[in-house]
């Protein structure tokens, strides 16, 4: 199966930002393991600091018969305008977060993207994409 991980804003400094709340690990790194653990399926990663790069990514892959895994960082607690592109499309859409962010500041209990995706995994780390992975390929 196709697998698209969307990875949104400040997430291309994951294993330099705030090592002690999002780990020390690149996602580059942690993507190469993830290809090798699901090596039956294909595997695509999309990273963009930008709103507007995440719904356009979101739109190009959404028709098509692929499963997403999103984390869109910051976005997630602010984007109207991401939870009405994974409205919008028609492929299933996984919220990811590294952190529990239920047990982090009160403006990060609240998502506006949870109501349009399938589920969300929050807290456990990196292994976090591997867990919305192993639902969509076993869905
Ligand atoms: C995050 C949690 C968000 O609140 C934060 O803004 C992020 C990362 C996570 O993966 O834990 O950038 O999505």
């Amino acid at each position: 199966m196709k697998i698209q991980i969307i990875n949104g804003p400040n997430l291309n400094l994951l294993g330099k930002r705030e090592t002690t709340v999002y780990g020390s690990e690149p996602f580059e790194n942690y993507f190469e393991k993830l290809k090798q653990r699901f090596s039956g399926h294909e595997l695509h990663y999309f990273q963009s600091n930008v709103e507007g790069e995440i719904i356009d990514q979101l739109h190009k892959v959404g028709f098509e018969d692929v499963g997403v895994v999103l984390n869109a960082g910051a976005y997630t607690h602010t984007s109207v305008a991401i939870h009405d592109a994974i409205a919008a499309i028609k492929s299933p859409v996984v919220e990811v977060h590294i952190s529990n962010v239920y047990a982090r500041e009160e403006f990060r209990h609240k998502s506006l993207i949870t109501s349009k995706c399938v589920g969300l995994i929050t807290g456990f780390g990196l292994e976090g994409y591997a867990m919305a992975i192993n639902y969509l390929v076993e869905k």
